[in-house]
């Protein structure tokens, strides 16, 4: 047999992924978030895991690096990587919204155009923008997007709302929600013809296992 090889993202994800693939069979010892060790071997069953930056997992998979991978709906839309994805896994929700200063609201959200958007996100909200006829001044960020408008970096931030502690504590309103998003099981497109019988098998176990958790 050969060896799957699984792409987990570090970060939020990582762990109810890596538990939702054990409850499946797929595991191996020593598998955290935190291992020095960049790839982390099953032998006995043949499984490789790759525990990657977030962003770099749909890559990853993509290239066939990785065989499958887990991540975020809205990290695979804005990467655009052309991959096959399998299954919605239910955690990790959050929307991905845009806000504003709570003190600097303004009328309409046309009342934003040329104005500048700190994100991690550009692809998504250039979309989301250039539907509304408004052109905009991306700021690219990797982290920490609530900095910007409070810094004076930009207008604006379009980034992931999870609780809305973050918005809160940094007097942030959300004025405008752009898409919704959860974990996806996400698939090479030649691995899902080579290694068929793995994947499909290992996607319907995660199915049940899924519904079992509805029910
Ligand atoms: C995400 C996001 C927000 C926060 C939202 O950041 O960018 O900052 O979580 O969560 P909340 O609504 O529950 O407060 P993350 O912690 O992934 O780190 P980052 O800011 O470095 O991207």
């Amino acid at each position: 047999m050969e060896y799957l090889t699984v792409a987990l993202p570090k970060g939020k994800l990582f762990k109810p992924a890596a538990e939702l693939l054990a409850k499946a069979g797929c595991d191996a010892e020593g598998l955290t978030e935190k291992s020095r060790k960049l790839v982390i071997t099953n032998e006995e069953k043949k499984l490789n895991f790759i525990v990657a930056k977030t962003a770099d997992v749909p890559t990853y998979v993509e290239y066939g690096a990785a065989d499958i991978g887990i991540i975020g709906k809205d990290v695979l839309t804005e990467t655009g990587r052309n991959l096959y994805e399998m299954l919605d896994l239910g955690f990790g929700r959050c929307h991905l919204m845009m806000a504003v200063p709570a003190d600097k609201q303004r009328q309409n959200l046309t009342d934003w155009a040329h104005t500048r958007v700190a994100t991690k996100f550009p692809h998504i909200a250039e979309e989301f923008f250039n539907r509304r006829g408004m052109q905009m001044e991306y700021i690219k960020l990797n982290g920490s997007i609530e900095l910007g408008p409070i810094v004076g970096l930009s207008e604006s931030i379009v980034d992931i709302v999870e609780t809305g502690t973050t918005l809160k504590e940094n007097n942030l309103t959300e004025i405008v929600r752009i898409m919704d998003s959860t974990a996806r099981l996400v698939v090479n497109r030649v691995s899902f013809k080579l290694k068929f019988d793995r994947i499909s098998v290992l996607t319907e176990n995660l199915r049940q296992i899924l519904e079992e958790q509805v029910k």
